[in-house]
This record gives C-alpha cells, structure tokens and sequence, in this order.
C-alpha cells in the first residue's frame, strides 16, 4: 500500500482524480537535490543537538547518498500517490535505512522544507542567471568595441532624431542588462535566508540550531518569524519582477534587431543558424529568436502577474495555494536562462552594415540639432536659432536636398551668422564627435565606456 502518508486519520482515500489534481511531484522533482541538501543539513543539525542519534545521522546520509544516485541515473521512482518531491525521497529513505529515514522528519514540515527547497534553487538560479547577464554584456561590448565609429540615426517617435555610434547604442544595452544584475543581486540578498526550523508555522518544541542550518546551507541569516517564514513568497515575485525587467530589456532590443534586418531597413544581418526560412516563399528568411524572445516575455510578464494574484489573497500562515508558485517560478527560470544564453550567442552573429546606417543618417536631417548649436555657439539664443534652421529644413524638403547640400549663400540667408566652417558641424562625424562628454555618444566616450565596463565584467 503505497503513499497513505497520513492515513489513520483517514476512513478512506483520496479519488484519483484529487490525487492528480494535489500532486506536485511531476513538477517539483526538479528541487530533489536542493530537498536532499537541506535534509542532509537538518539530520546533521538534529545530530549535533542530540535529537537523533550519530548512526541515525550516518544511515540518512547513506541513504541519501543512494537516493541522489538514483536520481541522476534516472532510475528513481517517483510515485504520484506520495504527492510532492519531499514525500517521495522520504519514503524512499526510510525503504532503503528504515527507523533513521523516519527520524528525518523531527521538528520539521514540509512547510519549512519546500520554502527552504525554493530557497536554494532560485539562489542557484539567480546565480546562473547572473553569469550569463554578464556573458551577453560582454558580447555586447564586443559589438560596441567594433562599431565604436559606425554612425547609424538615433530615433526618437521612430523619426530620425540625431546621428549615434552604433557602439553607444550596443552600450545602451550594457547599462540595462548591468542593473538587471544589480537587481538579480539585491533580490538575491532576501533569497538567502533559512525558513527552516519554522516546522509548519510556530516553530518546534526540539531544542534546535538554526544558525547551524544556515551555516551548513550557506544562508546568510534565518528567516526571523516562523509564520512569515512558511508562507510569503515575496523574494519569488520579486526575482519574477527582475526576470520581468530582464525580458523586457530583451524584448526591446528583439524589437530593434527584427526592425533593423528588415530589407527595408537593412543596418544588420543575422547569422542564418538564428533564423528560420518559409515553408512557401522560397526567398525568406526571418529572424524568429529575436520574435520569440519579444513573445516568451508576455510569459514571464504574466508568470509576474500569476505569483502576485497567488499571495494577495492568503492568510497567514501557510497555504497550499502555495503550491501554485512553482510552476511559473520553474519557467520564467527556463525562459530567462534560455534566452540570455542565445542572446550571448547571438550577438556574435550580428552582421553589421555601416553603409546603409550612414545612409540613414544622412536622411531626415539628422544634424539640425548641430546646426542651431553652431548659432547658439556664433551668439544667438537658442529659440531663435532652433527657428532658423526649421526654416533651413523646410527649405531642404521643398528642393529635396540635405542641410549639406544648400550653399554657402542659401544658408546664409537664414542667418548671417552662417559661414564657410559651418560644414564641418553639418558632417554626421563633426555630430557624434562634438558629443563628448560622459554619456556621450561621441567615438572617445565609447572607448571609454568600453574600458569601464571591462573592469567591471573582469
Ligand atoms: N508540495 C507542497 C508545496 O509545494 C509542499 C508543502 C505542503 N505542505 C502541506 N502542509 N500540504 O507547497
């Protein structure tokens, strides 16, 4: 008679169908060796105390030993009937080491367990999650450090603005994806506390040492209120909410690269092995990761929302609502590390094509800013300057031409404070170099950006 964990309390069973619907193993057997970790600290905890015995604590260790090989070699069984990852390593321990498996369980719930079991898997994910932000930075800096003199527009509203270096802009990223792990770290801060010794809400009555668990665990403190402690999942909404941010930053740069290898657009091009072709149209070829990473970012915005719409209704203490957290906590992992790993790979396999950025620049009077800054600079005030080269645009439009092309004595003619040493203002090179300031997008700035986030990457 397998997995009727508490039955003398029970006249019968549970149908099969409430069985499928409360299980959890098929999904939290993902956290078997986290559960085997803080089992293992537990016994050594509880053997230490006096509570259970040295030959307890060896058998469990023993047992689990055996437990762990199982589960690597794909060989474990894991049972519906037993629920959740916790029920079914402990069954199987007390199979293999009898009275010491049964032991294990002293003055500890499954409560303090699975928050302790989440706990050191999203510090483990958090930590993944950190290395690879920092792979894709590096591939980004890679990028900027090529182009650190490659002009393409700058938009805003999606209307030539002003000239960049498409270094700055791969920088741009470097920022975004440098606080997204300053946010993986903070949150990781309130991941690394023990709940365990909590047991299922009010803490136990053995005469236990929680700092020792946290020590062994590598936690940096105890979770301080036993209540607290087995119910909030608030650290897993907030690493959803910087996975939000993560996917985000992501999505936007998906946005520009789908944007930018368009034909009609045509600044880069995507290696062929991130693309997909068309199943009728022989010439196609789409760049489908960039697509999918904009749309698997709806998903971990709504896991997000899931986790968030899960806590808000609980009352303390613990709830087997909670149970729900994994789930989208397990994918929005998956997604995340997936995607940051392609992106890293991706970057390298950007083709970048200076021609049709500068030709692009050269549209759309991306140097008209520079243009009303060399009057500011010969002594008119701004606004007056900033009219007078709208009138110079509307010039340029009515013939057709750039503010480059008009003749000295055309310019002229919108301010005599205009002369021969204007047309070096008026070169998309002249506009990105005059740029230098920290911040900047001028080619010197991007060097040193470049340098800065070096040191920083290690
Ligand atoms: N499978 C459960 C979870 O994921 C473990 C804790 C269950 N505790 C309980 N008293 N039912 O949350």
């Amino acid at each position: 008679k397998k997995g009727e964990a508490w039955s003398a309390r029970f006249s019968e069973p549970v149908s099969d169908l409430v069985k499928r619907y409360t299980a959890s193993v098929f999904f939290d057997k993902r956290l078997a060796k986290f559960d085997i970790q803080g089992s293992l600290a537990h016994a050594d905890m509880l053997a230490h105390q006096g509570i259970i015995s040295a030959k307890d604590l060896e058998d469990i260790r023993r047992g689990m030993a055996q437990i762990e090989s199982e589960i690597d070699a794909g060989k474990f069984e894991w049972l519906l009937d037993l629920e959740d990852v916790h029920l079914n390593i402990e069954k199987r321990l007390t199979e293999l080491v009898g009275d010491a498996g049964k032991r294990l369980h002293t003055g500890r719930s499954r409560n303090d367990q699975v928050a302790t079991d989440i706990r050191l898997y999203m510090r483990a994910a958090i930590d993944d999650i950190t290395a690879l932000l920092r792979g894709l930075q590096s591939a980004l800096v890679d990028l900027a450090e090529k182009n650190a003199d490659t002009i393409l527009p700058g938009f805003t509203h999606m209307q030539v603005a002003q000239p960049v270096t498409f270094g700055h802009h791969m920088l741009a990223y470097v920022e975004m994806f440098g606080r997204d792990a300053e946010r993986m770290a903070d949150c990781r801060k309130r991941v690394n506390r023990l709940p365990l010794g909590s047991a299922a809400l009010a803490g136990t009555t053995f005469p236990i040492d929680r700092m020792r668990v946290a020590q062994t665990l590598g936690f940096d403190d105890v979770c301080h209120n036993s209540l607290d402690a087995v119910s909030d999942r608030d650290f897993a909404i907030e690493f959803c909410a910087a996975a939000a941010l993560v996917m985000t930053h992501i999505s936007r740069m998906s946005e520009e690269l789908v944007i930018w290898m368009s034909p009609r657009v045509g600044f880069i091009d995507i290696a062929d092995r991130f693309c997909t072709g068309s199943s009728i149209m022989p010439q196609k070829k789409n760049p489908d990761v960039p697509e999918l990473a904009r749309g698997k970012t709806g998903r971990v915005n709504g896991h997000l929302v899931s986790l968030l719409t899960l806590m808000k209704g609980q009352p303390l203490a613990y709830n087997k609502d909670n149970q729900e957290d994994k789930e989208p906590l397990f994918d929005t992992v998956d997604t995340v590390t997936d995607t940051l790993r392609i992106f890293a790979d991706m970057a390298q396999g950007i083709t970048v094509k200076p021609n049709a950025m500068r030709a692009a620049a050269l549209q759309g009077y991306a140097t008209a800013t520079d243009l009303a800054d060399y009057l500011v600079k010969k002594g008119l005030p701004f606004r007056d300057a900033h009219e007078a080269v709208a009138h110079a645009v509307r010039s340029c439009d009515d013939r057709g031409c750039d503010l480059a092309d008009l003749a000295l004595e055309d310019l002229r003619k919108f301010s005599s404070l205009i002369g021969e040493d204007v047309y070096a203002v008026l070169t998309l090179e002249g506009s990105v170099a005059a740029r230098n300031h920290v911040g900047g997008t001028a080619p010197q700035q991007v060097r040193e950006a470049i340098a800065r986030w070096r040191t920083l990457l290690g």
